[in-house]
């Protein structure tokens, strides 16, 4: 079973309007209400890749019934940690020409219990799990060390963790040497200090990563595809698409193919090859962090991956 902690769960509200005028009274044409978060996006991929998947967030009570009723759709086993504020919503307006604002909520900021409450739920979670997965945000409450001492939880259990984040979290958690970090391109440059423009200059960050203790460091460059590296050597995936909806979301894909593959025993290039075809499968379609199991499946043998030997 993999486990996945997505602390800062979101309300997701699509909303259509044929033309956005700021400061006057807009009507929807369509709107859409989901539960979302980049957990969450993890979550949902990893039961559609057919991985037996848990997951661990927030909740308020006006949201358990929705959330609850949609991971369990989609075959997520969901752990939710009631909090008494509400959850972070974020809405997306989009117009009859496809542009798309976006205002994202700060969100809830959590006290001493709601944190302990959330530690019980991950110590559970880690006890029935060999692979956890820690992605998104941080809420406002939570030291900036949070995800790496929880990383270093794991690998006292003696299981892998993968982590998702940006900024001084991210900074942290290379310290706590987890198995796996997945930035991204501009969270690697943050993180180093320096433009990271080509492959070559990803797999000489990876390089450093991987000498201060990630034995997996892998970075992912949207449309370039993505490198990852293990004692294996560097290894470079891409995949070039003809039609692209939506990347929103297509890094927590990514992430939940490495997790499925790794948890299935596959060698680094493997998981970078399902890996590959997660974030492109996401790409395609216009739902943000969700894959179509036979899209993904279709894609797999158009992945280019080859060995980086620079
Ligand atoms: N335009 C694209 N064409 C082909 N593959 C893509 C494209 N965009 C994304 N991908 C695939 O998805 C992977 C993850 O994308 P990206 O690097 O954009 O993640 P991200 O910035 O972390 O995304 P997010 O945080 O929104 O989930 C890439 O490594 C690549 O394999
Ligand atoms: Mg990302």
């Amino acid at each position: 079973m993999i486990a996945v902690l997505g602390i800062n769960t979101a309300i997701d509200h699509l909303m259509q309007v044929s033309e956005l005028r700021v400061g006057e009274v807009n009507r929807t044409v369509h709107e859409q209400v989901l539960p979302g978060g980049k957990g969450l996006h993890v979550a949902q991929t990893v039961a559609a890749l057919r991985e037996p998947v848990q997951l661990i967030g927030l909740i308020d009570a006006a949201h358990r019934n929705l959330t609850a009723r949609r991971m369990s759709e989609r075959g997520v086993l969901f752990h939710g940690v009631e909090i008494d504020a509400p959850l972070r919503h974020c809405i997306a307006l989009q117009d009859a020409r496809g542009q798309i604002t976006e205002v994202l909520g700060q969100g809830p900021e959590l006290g001493e219990r709601d944190n302990a409450a959330l530690q019980r739920a991950f110590r559970r979670a880690l006890e029935e799990s060999d692979l956890v997965v820690i992605s998104g945000s941080l809420p406002r409450g939570l030291a900036a060390g949070t995800y790496a001492e929880l990383a270093q939880q794991v690998r006292a259990a003696g299981k892998r963790c993968l982590i998702d984040a940006s900024g001084e979290v991210l900074k942290q958690a290379v310290a706590a040497r987890p198995f796996l970090l997945k930035p991204n391109r501009d969270e690697a440059e943050a993180l180093f200090g320096r433009a990271i423009d080509s492959v070559d200059a990803a797999v000489v960050a990876l390089r450093e990563l991987h000498a201060r203790g990630v034995a997996m460091p892998v970075l992912s460059l949207g449309a370039l595809g993505a490198v990852g590296m293990d004692d294996s050597g560097a290894w470079h995936a891409a995949v070039e698409l003809e039609q692209v909806r939506n990347t929103v979301g297509s890094g927590d894909c990514f992430l939940a193919g490495m997790a499925v593959a790794l948890a299935r025993g596959e060698p680094l290039r493997e998981a970078l090859r399902l890996a590959v075809a997660c974030g492109a499968a996401n790409a395609m379609d216009v739902e943000t962090g969700y894959v179509r199991p036979d899209q993904v499946e279709a894609l797999l043998g158009r992945i280019q991956v080859r060995e980086w030997t620079r």
